[in-house]
């Protein structure tokens, strides 16, 4: 982190100390994970042979020989000498006892189309049929990759199952980003087959969503990776709802080519337990965002283990995570954790408040789901349309999850009241793309809840707070930089074609002896700040570096500035994260102009065009200030911290160093208005409690 700049994490408000709330007995009684001896089962002493416990809840074609590789660190290797298929762990295993049993109740947008349900046996179909496609109509084999830009569809776990199958290596990225952000992913991963659908439901209306294929491959091309085969599924198969037309030759209907593919199996691909699984591209500090890889066995062993112990799901429940499969809550939650359980979940296609906000409790009364997993953003959102709206369903939900974002302890409270109903468990998870899985929540059945506060890690997971210069912060005193003392199986296995990024961005900021082969010199380096209070709970306080959380998804502040910067007229750009009672986080614009260019309404519409299509609508900013010149140090950085303090409300402290401190209150006056300064005490006291000002 540059201390120019004001990060997330210190324009987090401070919340008061927060009482408990404990699970009630009737969850306690059924609970998967009730017996407090796992903490010394998972002790740091029992690491890391106590996650074979995780392991062993799959079927393995022959068993590891070593738990945990680390003989070449950070790079960590783990259940080496295991083979295993992640599709046939999420399915054929399933069917000898449970074929006829839902895997996905897919739930359309509007609310007179019908659910469709598979089975898994139908599911296990579908995959090898797809899968049959990939490899005789794709030629793809074991260690390709494969770029899938897909909204949230029974046919996109379908398709990651499939390559799973082959040992294809999947990289999914988010279906709201833009063409060109697809296009940027496929060439970084080298992908020369796209699967992409032509249209999908959003708020009612469908979406046109193969008209960003054209643009994808073209920023692939221009990126020196050439694409020889998109394959679109339909909505509705056999009728295309996209206006653009099928490129002859390139484009390929999926259901029309899967007729020759019918009732094709596909053998599963005998894995090695350390064969990449997939990649998922997230934001970074500089422009260019990070393929994250994750392994097979591990990433499995890890998804299922947590998914069984914090989600509590048994074979019984049903279960609903809301969040997109594009994301990496989507890989680990509604794909491959509760798949590899055999569990029965909701998949639904669009947003929670369509048509109104009554909507997920309507679907949560009617199919009678029980674990319920969504993110703060989702919440206050139906929080503000439909406050009452809950009341008025049946709906019982044993668990709720939060994730993504930091939860206020007032959202947490409504949700716990009013959707839980007194009766649900809350588990707040905190982890990220780069870990797989969980690492800090409370063990639903064994802690106290407490609003706000993510919890401890969870078994096996050994957090840490560091200061900058990388001495522990004691519970109970100030925030600093919280890391995992520890390696664990979810963990990512590197940035794709980039080791040494990745051993820059996560671990060498700690790491006082680089050549040392004991893992215990290695913490992770998470980029998030937090703090821990005396009872060993944490609170995350956001991103510690460039990126922006916004409503849950990454967004990196270099990616936006560099898209900005395509704007003809604009000579400098800034872009900082602003507080925002919904989203959490949103990004704030600053834009100078090159020299003669009149300031418009035109420039400003044109940068928020201009993010749309570069990153996608996600990336849409409060507002387009522009400025007649940003804030500079003497030697000519811009102070991000100064725009992000006025954006903020909070103090712009001394700028008395800067080369041009008067532009600051011009500045300020454009933003705030004229008037006294505003501050908000509790802001000013969190930077306080964080050291950095
Ligand atoms: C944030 C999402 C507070 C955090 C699974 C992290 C959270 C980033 C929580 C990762 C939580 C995630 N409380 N903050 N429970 N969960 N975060 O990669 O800043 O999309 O670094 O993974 O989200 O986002 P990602």
């Amino acid at each position: 982190m540059s201390s120019l700049d004001l990060t997330e994490a210190q324009i987090a408000v401070h919340w008061k100390e927060e009482g408990y709330f404990q699970p009630p007995k009737k969850f306690v009684e059924q609970a998967n994970l009730k017996d407090p001896d796992v903490l010394k089962r998972f002790a740091l002493d029992k690491f890391p042979k106590c996650f074979d416990e995780y392991a062993e809840m799959l079927t393995w074609y022959k068993k590891w020989d070593k738990t945990l590789d680390s003989s070449n660190p950070p790079f960590w290797k783990w259940f080496v000498g295991g083979k295993i298929n992640a599709s046939f762990n999420c399915l054929d295993r399933h069917l000898p006892k449970s074929k006829d049993k839902t895997a996905y109740i897919f739930v359309p947008e509007l609310e007179n189309e019908p659910d469709i349900v598979l089975t898994y046996q139908e599911l296990h179909k579908r995959v090898n049929e797809f899968a049959a496609l990939l490899r005789d109509f794709c030629g793809l084999k074991k260690g390709d990759r494969v770029t899938v830009h897909m909204p949230l569809v029974p046919e996109l776990p379908i398709t990651m199952l499939a390559c799973a199958r082959l040992g294809v290596i999947h990289s999914v990225v988010f279906g709201g980003f833009s063409g060109a952000a697809c296009g940027q992913r496929i060439a970084d991963s080298g992908s020369r087959v796209l699967i992409s659908m032509d249209s999908y439901y959003r708020s009612g209306g469908l979406i046109d969503h193969k008209e960003k294929v054209d643009l994808a491959v073209e920023t692939a091309k221009a990126d020196g990776q050439k694409v020889d085969k998109v394959l679109v599924w339909r909505r509705n198969p056999g009728k295309y709802n996209s206006k653009t037309p099928m490129v002859e030759g390139r484009d390929f209907f999926v259901d029309d080519v899967l007729k020759k593919y019918a009732n094709k199996t596909v053998e599963p691909e005998q894995m090695d337990a350390t064969d990449p699984l997939f990649i998922m591209y997230t934001s970074g500090t500089t422009a260019k965002p990070k393929g994250i890889q994750h392994g097979t066995g591990g990433y499995l062993s890890y998804v299922t283990g947590t998914a069984k112990w914090i989600l509590d799901i048994h074979p019984n429940d049903i279960y609903w995570c809301m969040a997109d499969i594009g994301w990496i809550t989507g890989h680990s939650y509604i794909v491959y954790g509760p798949l590899a359980l055999g569990t029965t979940s909701v998949l639904y296609e669009g947003v929670p408040t369509f048509p109104d906000g009554g909507r997920p409790w309507r679907i949560a009364q009617r199919l009678k789901v029980n674990i319920f997993h969504t993110a703060p953003t989702a919440i206050r959102m139906l929080r503000k349309v439909g406050p009452e709206e809950p009341l008025k369903y049946k709906h019982q939900f044993k668990l709720m999850v939060t994730v993504g974002e930091p939860i206020e302890p007032e959202v947490w409270r409504w949700y716990y009241d009013v959707v839980g109903k007194k009766e649900a468990v809350i588990v707040d998870t905190w982890w990220q793309t780069e870990n797989g899985g969980f690492l800090c929540s409370t063990k639903p059945a064994l802690d106290p809840m407490k609003p706000g506060s993510a919890g401890p890690g969870v078994p096996g997971i050994y957090p840490v707070i560091y200061d900058e210069e990388g001495k522990e912060v004691p519970p109970g005193t100030k925030a600093g930089n919280i890391c995992i003392r520890n390696p664990w199986p979810g963990i990512m296995q590197t940035i794709w074609k980039d080791p040494d990024r990745f051993v820059k961005t996560y671990y060498a900021k700690y790491n006082k002896k680089p050549k040392s082969k004991d893992w215990r010199d290695w913490p992770y380096f998470a980029g998030d700040g937090a703090v821990q209070a005396s009872d060993g709970y944490f609170r995350i306080l956001g991103r510690v570096d460039d990126v922006i959380n916004v409503a849950g998804h990454r967004l990196g502040t270099k990616e936006l500035e560099s898209a900005c910067l395509m704007v003809s007229e604009i000579a400098e750009a800034a872009v900082v994260p602003v507080a925002d009672e919904s989203r959490g986080r949103v990004p704030d614009v600053y834009v100078a102009l090159k020299p003669g260019i009149q300031a418009s309404e035109k420039i400003e519409k044109a940068v928020v065009k201009q993010l749309e299509t570069l990153i996608g609508k996600i990336a849409r900013p409060r507002s387009v200030r522009i400025v007649p010149d940003m804030p500079k140090t003497r030697s000519g950085k811009i102070m991000r911290r100064v725009l992000a303090a006025i954006s903020n409300k909070m103090p712009v402290g001394d700028v008395t160093t800067l080369a041009n401190p008067e532009v600051v209150e011009q500045i300020r006056v454009m933003v705030q208005g004229a008037g006294p300064v505003e501050t908000t005490t509790a802001v000013a006291e969190d930077i306080k409690r964080f050291g950095q000002d």
